[in-house]
């Protein structure tokens, strides 16, 4: 098969089905083995595409080995005895251009002592992006606000900036851009609707460690930037997460909250609790495993920069690949996950969970994005709970029902294919696999449909 040249009215037609206006330039390097056996979907029985293992995950440094058994040794295994949660906050925040950091037990926890520290209250309503992992929904709940979800571009996988101020209410108060697989969304939009309408912004950078946004750190940019150092992210301890900041009185309040509501620095030692808090603290070997982490984060990047780039200009030559789009101003994407879109009408119809499983038998792991959670249990247990029943009036209740229609979320969610960072720390041959992987079951599509 040659190139393949296809109308611009096609192409249109074909990426966005109606809403996006991508135009896209297919033309590939035909798979072909020259051999009809050969060439048969590993799927049907033919043989796979790569047969090799991908890089594993999490990896670990030996000589961080030495410094966990000299720690363990000491006994001093909590934050309040030992140096090194300290350290790492110092060499965080250092990497992310910021002036704090505090480090947390998880990215929830980071996320919720954020909400308290800037004052997001009960019966408060703060916006969020709907693609995403459950606990950016999660903490507003366990907040006793009400998520009020902006739809997503599907183009960019992140939330739509323009989407955002026709869901500010009186009751809203703070606004959770989230930057997805590590995307960066347009922050300076977002800003620019929250200092109008007087909102905080917490950045839940939890997949977007290194992630640029004109230049900048993403998580530096709004009140607040939550991350995760769970076992499967890109700088993994486990579990863990740091909240960083460049508003000392904010961190101060933040510091205070995750330690039981001691006081700490500009919050009053009015007495022994001054404020409300929680015991939300990281261990000493989480902060030993991050500090040994933090060697390889920069490099492992760079490495997942180059070889997106790659896969960038590869998959978007084949038919009803689209990958995904950088936000206005994003400079630099952290690739927690590499996403695409998958367009099924370019191949044959054939759903997408049938492509995944396809492009897995070649030997490719990949999986489907997040579905469509803002339909999701949690959403009507909570608002049929006795507390939330008292905390809206059921006529704002019965308005967000009526408005929890994303059609660009929905979309996404039915077309997103994502892979690991781990798959992104391959070689270059690993990614021409990829690519080959998916030609081959682009040319084969009309024996794919089962
Ligand atoms: C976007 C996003 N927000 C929040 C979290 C919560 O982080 P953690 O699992 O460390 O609590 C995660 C973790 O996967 C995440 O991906």
């Amino acid at each position: 098969m040659g190139k393949r040249k296809i109308t611009r009215r096609k192409a249109i037609a074909a990426a966005s089905a109606g809403a996006l206006g991508t135009i896209v330039n297919w033309s590939f390097t035909p798979f072909t083995t020259g051999s009809k056996e050969q060439d048969k979907l590993a799927i049907l029985g033919g043989p796979k595409v790569r047969e090799g293992r991908w890089p594993s995950w999490p990896v670990w440094d030996e000589a961080a080995e030495k410094n966990i058994t000299d720690m363990l040794r000491t006994g001093r295994w909590w934050r309040g005895s030992g140096e090194h949660v300290a350290e790492f906050e110092t060499k965080y925040a250092e990497l992310m251009g910021v002036k704090r950091c505090l480090a947390t037990a998880s990215g929830t926890t980071a996320l919720i002592t954020s909400l308290k520290a800037l004052g997001v209250d009960a019966g408060d309503e703060v916006i969020v992006s709907p693609f995403t992992f459950i606990a950016s929904y999660n903490v507003i709940f366990m907040n006793k606000s009400l998520p009020v979800f902006a739809d997503t571009d599907p183009e960019t996988f992140l939330i739509d900036p323009s989407k955002i101020e026709s869901r500010v209410t009186e009751r809203t108060t703070a606004i959770i851009p989230v930057h997805i697989y590590g995307l960066p969304v347009d922050m300076d939009s977002v800003n620019a609707v929250a200092r109008k309408h007087n909102l905080k912004v917490i950045e839940d950078a939890c997949q977007a460690w290194l992630a640029e946004y004109k230049g900048e750190k993403v998580g530096s940019l709004g009140d607040a930037g939550c991350f995760s150092f769970q076992n499967s992210k890109n700088l993994p301890a486990g579990e863990g997460g740091a909240i960083i900041s460049n508003n000392e009185s904010f961190m101060d309040k933040c510091h205070s909250t995750h330690n039981c509501g001691r006081p700490f620095g500009s919050v009053p030692r009015t007495s022994s609790y001054p404020i409300a808090g929680t015991n939300f603290r990281m261990q000493q070997i989480q902060a030993l495993i991050l500090l040994s982490q933090m060697n390889r984060i920069q490099k492992d990047a760079d490495i997942r920069l180059a070889n997106a780039r790659y896969l960038d200009e590869q998959l978007s030559k084949i038919p009803g690949i689209i990958p995904y789009k950088l936000a206005n101003g994003a400079t630099r994407s952290a690739y927690h996950l590499y996403p695409f879109r998958y367009l099924k009408e370019e191949f044959n119809d054939t759903p997408k969970e049938r492509f995944i499983r396809a492009l897995g038998a070649e030997g490719i792991p990949c999986s489907s994005g997040y579905g469509p959670q803002n339909k999701d249990g949690l959403i009507e247990e909570q608002l049929n709970s006795k507390g939330y029943k008292r905390l809206f009036p059921e006529s704002r209740l019965k308005q967000w029902r009526e408005e929890n229609i994303l059609p660009g979320n929905d979309r996404l969610c039915s077309e997103a294919v994502i892979f690991s960072q781990s798959i992104l720390l391959g070689s270059r041959s690993d990614m021409e696999d990829i690519v080959k992987a998916i030609t081959k079951i682009y040319q084969n599509r009309d024996s794919l449909k089962a």
